[in-house]
């Protein structure tokens, strides 16, 4: 039985002028966790924020911190986001000499370790990891920034990954999680090709309708095309 559909946000888009606010509004919204996109400026285009400014947000909300680490070093930063209040730690494989090792590192500082793979990165890069982790993300864009458009040739992957998740017995341990140009025209397909966990950033936000309309329709988009196979 796979994992329940989870709406994630991504808080790229927040004004970060009033981010406790705007973590409570996420909450508020009806979002089942939250996704702090980590970057060094290194591993990616891209500069965001250190553990300091998640641990200032850790307050205004009692939802689960996720810590999308795109880093290039991992296993040195790994036990700050831990301290800082999250609970998930997501390492790149293309980031890990040794992702068996740092993954069994990132339990032992007792936060729950997870998988992303880049769009060139083959399903297979997990295969003998999926015992140490309770979610794979695939990304649907490369990743850096927000906004960008959502990589439909990802869902053969998806696709692959949920397979392999299934065929290990794995289905109800192990979420899979998309992160990339989710919104009201692509959760469907997203989640139709095996994803339970969807990322969204720009989509909540530029709802004219607002946070709790945006995140009510892309779970219920979701739970639709995961129940009955509505066309993406
Ligand atoms: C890429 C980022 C984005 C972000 C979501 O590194 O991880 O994918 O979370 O941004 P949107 O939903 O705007 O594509």
């Amino acid at each position: 039985m796979r994992r329940p559909v989870q709406i994630a946000p991504s808080v790229l888009p927040v004004d970060f002028s009033r981010l406790g606010d705007e973590i409570a509004a996420l909450d508020a919204a009806g979002v089942d966790l939250v996704q702090w996109d980590v970057m060094d400026g290194q591993f990616v285009p891209n500069l965001t924020f250190g553990p300091d400014v998640i641990a200032s947000a850790r307050r205004h909300t009692d939802l689960p911190f996720e810590a999308h680490l795109m880093v290039l070093t991992p296993d040195v930063m790994a036990a700050r986001y831990v301290e800082a209040g999250c609970s998930r730690l997501i390492v790149h494989v293309e980031a890990c000499t040794h992702l068996h090792r740092t993954l069994e590192h990132i339990r032992t500082l007792g936060a729950t370790a997870a998988v992303a793979l880049n769009p060139a990165t083959p399903a297979s890069a997990v295969a003998h990891v999926l015992d140490l982790v309770d979610l794979v993300l695939v990304m649907t864009v490369n990743p850096g920034f927000g906004g960008q458009r959502y990589l439909r040739t990802m869902e053969p992957k998806i696709a692959e990954v949920r397979a392999m998740i299934d065929a290990a017995g794995l289905s109800g341990t192990v979420d899979l999680e998309v992160d990339g140009g989710i919104g009201p025209d692509t959760i469907a397909s997203a989640a139709r090709a095996g994803a339970n966990v969807l990322v969204a950033g720009s989509a909540l936000f530029r709802d004219p309708e607002g946070l709790e309309h945006a995140v009510t329709e892309l779970r219920a988009i979701a739970t639709d095309a995961v129940a009955h196979g509505s066309p993406g």
